[in-house]
């Protein structure tokens, strides 16, 4: 059992391990709904009068959004409204904890400029390491929060459980209640609309939803869609290279053993909108091989799928169903969630790139009942796959009511 924070945190020190990763421009975070959920968290614990020490990580080593975490500071103190402390990994951080007073918040720089952050190792291989250890007794608590990270065998993320009473935040607990919700919902008809440019993930999402009877029917658009239309026979001429430069190619021969067993369940886009030099022009599948790219759901795509949006009563929407960066081609995605929002029955949104289509296509999250904050292990655990961080934080049970008792009655 997953346990949440305890009511009385007065005076005691939290290790909050949030996720901060944020899309970054001119070195600073772009603000999400991610962030702004989690500066939520932190103001809550300060409200408890808890000291709180925020862990996260930003960005991956080599790639250019591997940035400090000085850059959140002024965003994240924007949100919280509260002055918080920063502390780089080289400077005596145990220090900066215990002078820590109730409210006060220090936020540790980014977890994976420290090497071992990222190695893969058990949650009881990592609490072994000095840093963590060090850490550890410093603070009372540890708080996961960062649910979008679960899947991750992380130090900062795994490696405290092992070491002390270990719950949950409200971040993580409203996801997995709300991706409970969706693998455990009685209502009909349920749908799951697939697109994104991660077809592998999309594939393995949409293998599990059809073998479990999770969903009545699958969407499948983006290029999960094209890969099952390849599938079936069809060239799409120019964008046929890109499908095989990216590998995308490998995939037809599970698509094929998806599809066979389920192809009254499976629709993919009638036809797409084509980038035909910048115009927008139509395509049907039958007149495939195409010279231009095709880049969005196609006119009667948009319709059909539209109109069975309107008939479910629970639909799960993972991925953009077409290149919705470009004006031009982002009319497939805006009508596909204009249904949704329209849809009075439960909705569901995750993937990656979620957040962003909402944003720059003018809805909020308000217009839906639940936007994960998390891609990859959203996706992962609706489908059916257990994330370590989840599993290690539920199977702390002993230590944690030993540590529990401890405690509160110290
Ligand atoms: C995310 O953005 O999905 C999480 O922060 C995890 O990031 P990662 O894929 O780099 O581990």
């Amino acid at each position: 059992m997953l346990k949440p924070v305890p009511e009385n945190i007065s005076g005691k020190t939290i290790l909050l391990r949030v996720d901060l990763n944020s899309n970054i421009q001119e070195g600073k975070p772009v603000v999400s709904a991610r962030l702004k959920e989690h500066a939520k968290t932190i103001s809550f614990f300060s409200s408890k009068k808890a000291k709180i020490v925020v862990l996260s990580h930003q960005g991956r080593k080599g790639k250019p959004d591997f940035v400090s975490l000085k850059n959140h500071l002024p965003e994240l103190e924007k949100l919280t409204g509260k002055k918080i402390q920063f502390s780089l990994w080289k400077e005596n951080f145990k220090e900066k904890i215990f002078s820590l007073k109730e409210e006060e918040i220090l936020l540790m720089e980014n977890t994976r400029f420290l090497d071992f952050e990222s190695e893969e190792k058990t949650p009881k291989e990592h609490s072994e390491n000095e840093i963590i250890k060090n850490l550890a007794d410093s603070a009372d608590l540890f708080v996961l929060d960062a649910f979008s990270v679960s899947h991750r065998s992380h130090a900062t993320v795994v490696g405290f459980i092992p070491l002390m009473p270990s719950f949950m935040g409200k971040v993580l607990e409203s996801e997995i209640i709300n991706i409970e919700k969706v693998l455990n919902s009685k209502e009909k008809p349920k749908l799951l609309i697939l697109g994104g440019a991660k077809p592998e993930d999309s594939l393995k999402t949409m293998a599990f939803f059809l073998k479990e009877n999770k969903t009545d029917k699958v969407l499948a658009g983006g290029l999960l869609g094209e890969l099952i239309i390849v599938s079936l026979g069809y060239d799409f001429g120019k964008k046929q290279k890109f499908f095989e430069e990216k590998g995308f190619l490998s995939l037809i021969p599970e698509i094929k053993e998806i599809y066979e067993p389920f192809s009254e369940k499976i629709f993919f886009p009638k036809d797409f909108a084509l980038d035909e030099n910048g115009k927008r022009t139509n395509i049907n599948v039958f007149d495939l091989p195409a010279d231009f790219i095709s880049k969005d759901l196609g006119e009667n795509a948009i319709k059909d799928f539209s109109e069975e949006i309107s008939k479910a009563k629970l639909i799960v929407f993972n991925g953009p169903l077409g290149v919705f960066e470009e004006k031009e081609f982002s009319k497939g995605t805006k009508e596909i969630l204009q249904a949704m929002k329209e849809n009075s029955g439960f909705t569901f949104l995750g993937g990656g790139d979620t957040e962003t289509a909402l944003s720059s296509l003018g809805f909020s999250k308000e217009d839906f009942s639940f936007v994960s904050l998390s891609g990859k292990a959203s996706l992962k655990f609706l489908s059916g796959k257990k994330l370590i961080a989840i599993e290690a934080l539920k199977q702390s049970k002993l230590t944690l009511y030993i540590n529990f008792v401890l405690f509160f009655f110290s």
